[in-house]
């Protein structure tokens, strides 16, 4: 008896949506999508959080959002630059992102905001005059169980305090 061939995976364990950068944002991302079930109507709700986790919006994050949500993109693209609170260029040199979701809110996140609005002189949605950091707050990244968590240049960083914050941000600033 010949040993059968191994068998391909099942379609629904590829994920064809997939970002082949392996960023772990985009699998946060991926989650916002999956949670609204990947419905054209949640195209804004969307960007939002793109925007959150990655600063701002690049063609290929738009792009990746047409194609996961069956959007052409020249309409992700009028909506992206339609309403005035989605950003396509990057802000300050460095992006510090605090996720002020529930779960990090319970663990601190409002600390952690205030310590980096003090340690920069701005605040939240603001970029420090010589461009070097923009401060965000997000809604939930999808990173609960680290709580507190934050998106620092692009890397996400979880059980925060504003002492280990203070040291990034501090560090970006000399
Ligand atoms: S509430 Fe912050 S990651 Fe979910």
């Amino acid at each position: 008896m010949t040993a059968a061939p191994p068998k391909a995976p099942p379609p629904s364990e590829v994920s064809p949506r997939s970002h082949p950068s392996g960023d772990n944002r985009f699998k946060m991302l991926e989650a916002t999508m999956k949670r609204h079930q990947y419905q054209a109507d949640a195209l804004i709700e969307v960007l939002h959080t793109a925007q959150e986790l990655f600063g701002f919006l690049d063609m290929d994050l738009l792009l990746h959002v047409a194609h996961s949500l069956k959007v052409p993109p020249s309409r992700v693209f009028g909506v992206a630059t339609f309403y005035h609170f989605f950003s396509l260029k990057p802000q300050g040199e460095h992006t510090c992102v605090i996720c002020m979701g529930t779960a990090c809110y319970v663990k601190g996140a409002g600390n952690l905001v205030a310590a980096i609005e003090r340690l920069c002189g701005i605040k939240a949605g603001e970029t420090t005059s010589d461009g070097k950091v923009s401060l965000i707050t997000a809604r939930c990244l999808g990173a609960c169980g680290i709580a507190p968590a934050v998106v620092l240049d692009g890397q996400v960083a979880g059980y925060q305090t504003p002492e280990t914050l203070t040291e990034t941000v501090k560090g970006w600033l000399s």
